[in-house]
């Protein structure tokens, strides 16, 4: 595969799983020369907007990231380019200032909604997984997760969710699993997909090392 990284794009519905199956990788190969770069992390800036106004983006469109550094980033990592990563902040619907140095690794992990919906990202990926999870286990978990971890209340989590979250879900999310080479059913639950996965990459690992 030459000396560039390798790109494995994860991808699935909210409270699919993504992040788990992306990180029992990541934790495998812990002390190898691997990383993870999360689509949410160039959600576009929106510092310039009211909290109003940014509390009524739609972000499961393809509009709502900033696809074009996506873009950049990753072609600058598989080239063995370090990046600066943006940070989104869930609270208050925007970046935040900082930024993260991110070193370029031998595989290359990028993780979200909306990673196989762009044909240009497509094509950067020698591996498209999408994580296939039941839409009741995903709302329940996002509903936990939300309140827990980004500041929400029920009322809101169903509010966005109903009126949002699952039609652009089935606009433009589930129709991407025809991209997929591997369809992971219950995402981080499925040992057995993982373990495939996981020997796939150890095999490029093997192949880079000998
Ligand atoms: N989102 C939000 N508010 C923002 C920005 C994003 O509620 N200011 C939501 C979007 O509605 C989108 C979700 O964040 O549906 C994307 O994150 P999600 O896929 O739920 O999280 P992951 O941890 O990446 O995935 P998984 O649950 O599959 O592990």
């Amino acid at each position: 595969m030459g000396n560039q990284s390798i790109v494995i794009g994860i991808t699935g519905g909210t409270g699919s799983g993504k992040t788990s199956v992306s990180r029992s990788i990541i934790e495998y190969f812990s002390g190898k020369s691997i990383l993870m770069i999360e689509q949410d992390a160039y959600y576009k800036d929106q510092s310039h907007l009211s909290f109003e106004e940014r509390l009524n983006t739609n972000y499961d469109h393809p509009f709502a990231f900033d696809t074009d550094r996506f873009i950049k980033d990753i072609k600058a990592l598989q080239s063995g380019e370090a990046i600066k990563k943006p940070v989104y902040d869930y609270a208050n619907h925007t970046r935040s200032a900082e930024t993260i140095h991110q070193e370029s690794q031998d595989v290359i992990i990028v993780e979200g909604i909306l990673v196989l919906a762009d044909e240009r990202l497509r094509d950067l990926m020698d591996i498209k997984v999408y994580v296939d999870t039941d839409d009741d286990i995903r709302i329940i978990r996002r509903m936990l997760r939300d309140i827990k971890e980004r500041g929400r209340t029920i009322e809101s989590v169903i509010e966005q969710y109903t009126t949002v979250v699952k039609p652009m879900h089935n606009q433009f999310i589930e129709p991407t699993k025809k991209y997929a080479d591997v369809i992971i059913p219950e995402g981080g639950e499925n040992k057995v997909a993982i373990d495939l996965l996981q020997t796939k990459v150890s095999h490029f690992f093997q192949n880079k090392e000998g």
